[in-house]
């Protein structure tokens, strides 16, 4: 990933230190966060100082590797890493990874958690290079939230193939939802696609109808945080009512994930547990004033409750297809 000239990654460990961007800062501030125990990186998964099914899949490896190497009891770790955040398999792919790991050696348990973080950067290139093969030049893509290279370890799941067109010289641009409550299209997506050099335009979650209906995209990629047996997809709350809207006007709906995130043991979508998070996203925005200083305000009005579900689930009849690593299944 480029930040600037220069060259990051999402997470990484060093020894037992677990090091990532802290995506809570951005876009107004780059700052790598440093947690020293598998407690902190626990903390940071649920703060979603890292977020995004993928970062979080090597997150989680990482905390379980601290906490063997720690001492820490292996299943009160385990089952404390899998609090943290319910609905990304590639949490729960990675937490159980590591853990089986242990059972032979702690340097195993460490090793297979870095081996996963390599495994997601591997997985996110491969899709990358199917997934261009969608995108036409001068194509118009839109994306919900951001499944770029703070989602998925270095190069994203959904923004690999726009990366690698990119890369290609194809023109493209990029219009991404802002993605409320906590914008992770308008801060995140739209951040790392300055970054990368993208032509790209925010847009405001309920415009997806008006830019379909006068011919302004081409094609939709979304990111994925589980898929179920039947192919139906747990992603970011709004991802569905887009899948319907690119249905309704005949544009090409597709996934990008690799097959840690396909839950085989999830019959279909209703079985996947949807996290619900504070009311207070919903009610309150952080962001700079014009000198840099950071305010929160409240949004919403006082007394409203609000409804906080994070993720939705959109059935795979409305998906054109998935692009993985072992290419693009229909
Ligand atoms: O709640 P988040 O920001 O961790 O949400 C997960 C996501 O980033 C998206 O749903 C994404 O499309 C999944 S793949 C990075």
């Amino acid at each position: 990933m480029k930040v600037g000239d220069k060259h990051y990654h999402t997470i990484w460990m060093e020894g037992r230190v677990v090091y990532m961007i802290d995506q809570n800062l951005l876009p107004f501030e780059f700052h790598i966060k440093r947690c020293e125990n598998y407690e902190s990186t626990c903390e940071a998964i649920r703060r979603m100082t890292v977020r995004g099914a993928g970062a979080i899949g090597a997150a989680a490896g990482f905390a379980m590797a601290q906490a063997l190497a720690g001492s820490t009891n292996p299943d009160i770790a385990r089952e404390h890493i899998r609090a943290t955040r319910p609905t990304a398999r590639d949490l729960f792919y990675a937490v159980d990874r590591v853990y089986e790991a242990g059972k032979v050696s702690v340097q195993n348990a460490l090793d297979e958690a870095q081996n996963l973080a390599i495994a997601n950067v591997e997985a996110a290139k491969k899709i990358g290079t199917y997934g261009e093969t969608m995108i036409k030049d001068e194509a118009r893509i839109l994306t919900h939230c951001n499944a770029g290279w703070l989602g998925f370890v270095d190069y994203g799941s959904a923004l690999s193939p726009i990366y690698t067109a990119r890369r290609n010289g194809k023109k493209l641009h990029v219009y991404a939802d802002e993605t409320r409550p906590r914008s992770q299209g308008a801060r995140l997506t739209a951040w790392e696609l300055a970054n990368e050099g993208v032509d790209h335009t925010i847009v405001p979650d309920n415009a997806g109808a008006f830019l379909m209906s006068k011919g302004m995209i081409d094609l939709v990629i979304t990111g994925a945080d589980r898929i179920a047996a039947n192919g139906d997809v747990a992603n970011k709350i709004g991802t569905y009512e887009k899948a319907i809207l690119a249905k309704h006007f005949g544009i090409p709906f597709f996934v990008a994930a690799p097959l840690s995130t396909f839950d085989h043991n999830t019959a279909d979508g209703s079985a996947i547990e949807i996290e619900h998070r504070s009311q207070d996203e919903v009610h309150y925005q952080t962001g700079p004033d014009e000198n840099g200083q950071m305010h929160t305000i409240r949004v919403t009005n006082p007394g409203s409750e609000a409804l906080n579900p994070a993720f939705d689930v959109t059935p795979a009849a409305l998906i054109t297809g998935f692009i993985t690593e072992n290419g693009v299944i229909n």
